[in-house]
């Protein structure tokens, strides 16, 4: 999307999540930017002082004002284990301490260039489940679909970026809609995991299949980090 909005800045788009903790960051970063950064150099500073024991006690809170919750949210993706997102099923956060030496905390230029693309009066967001989003896609728009990757193996079970973890049924159900917007006459992207059951759930000819090689950072054995393949399926 930021890529896209470079060229075309005044390109319509809905983002959608259904993390309210992410889509609250996008809305923080936007109106909010220099309060926010103001809460991640406080966050840097105690940071400096003792890493683990405030870690741990960032992971702990449950601030309540959205710059402090967005910070937080900043803040343990820049400090934590390989900035993986997982909660458990009660939804709290719980990924251990990374092994940093120097985090990037407060990316000041980088938050300040966001915000401004995000000011785009064209672009909305909502924390809503992707099926929703079909109420306003209408033929020739272009749909990116970037859900939870679908485990490869069954050491490699990474699908809880909420507190619902996205199931086969859901990856059906994203199927589903996936053809249904490819019948509207509109672009379909999506990309994953290169796994069985995402390319059985696109194997009708009209799903073009790109595998690609990544590096992929998350993975609790280093030696395993490089030489994934994932894959891009759409129908264009
Ligand atoms: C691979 S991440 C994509 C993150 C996003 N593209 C970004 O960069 O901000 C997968 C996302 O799917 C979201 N998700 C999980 N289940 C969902 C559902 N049923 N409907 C909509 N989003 C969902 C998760 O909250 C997570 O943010």
């Amino acid at each position: 999307m930021f890529n896209l909005l470079a060229k075309h800045p005044d390109m319509k788009c809905h983002v959608s999540d259904l993390n309210s903790d992410l889509i609250l960051a996008y809305l923080a970063i936007r109106d909010k930017v220099t309060e926010v950064i103001e809460s991640l150099e406080n966050h840097s500073k105690k940071y400096e002082k003792n890493q683990s024991k405030y870690y741990y006690h960032v992971r702990e809170s449950e601030p309540t004002s959205q710059i402090e919750k967005v910070s937080r949210l900043i803040f343990l993706n820049k400090t934590c284990f390989n900035g993986l997102y997982r909660v458990n099923s009660k939804g709290k956060f719980n990924v251990p301490l990374g092994r940093y030496t120097n985090p990037n905390i407060v990316n000041r230029e980088n938050l300040l260039t966001v915000s401004r693309t995000l000011q785009s009066s064209n672009l909305e967001f909502f924390c809503r489940d992707f099926e929703q989003s079909l109420h306003d896609i209408k033929k020739g728009d272009f749909v990116y679909f970037d859900p939870p990757y679908q485990p490869v193996s069954n050491t490699a079970n990474f699908t809880s970026y909420t507190n619902r973890s996205f199931t086969d049924d859901d990856l059906e159900r994203l199927a589903n809609l996936a053809e249904k917007l490819d019948s509207m006459g509109c672009k379909v992207l999506l990309s994953n995991s290169k796994s069985k059951i995402v390319e059985n759930s696109f194997s009708s000819s009209k799903w073009k299949i790109k595998e690609i090689r990544v590096n992929r950072a998350i993975n609790s054995n280093s030696k395993k980090r490089t030489g994934h393949s994932e894959i891009l399926v759409k129908n264009y």
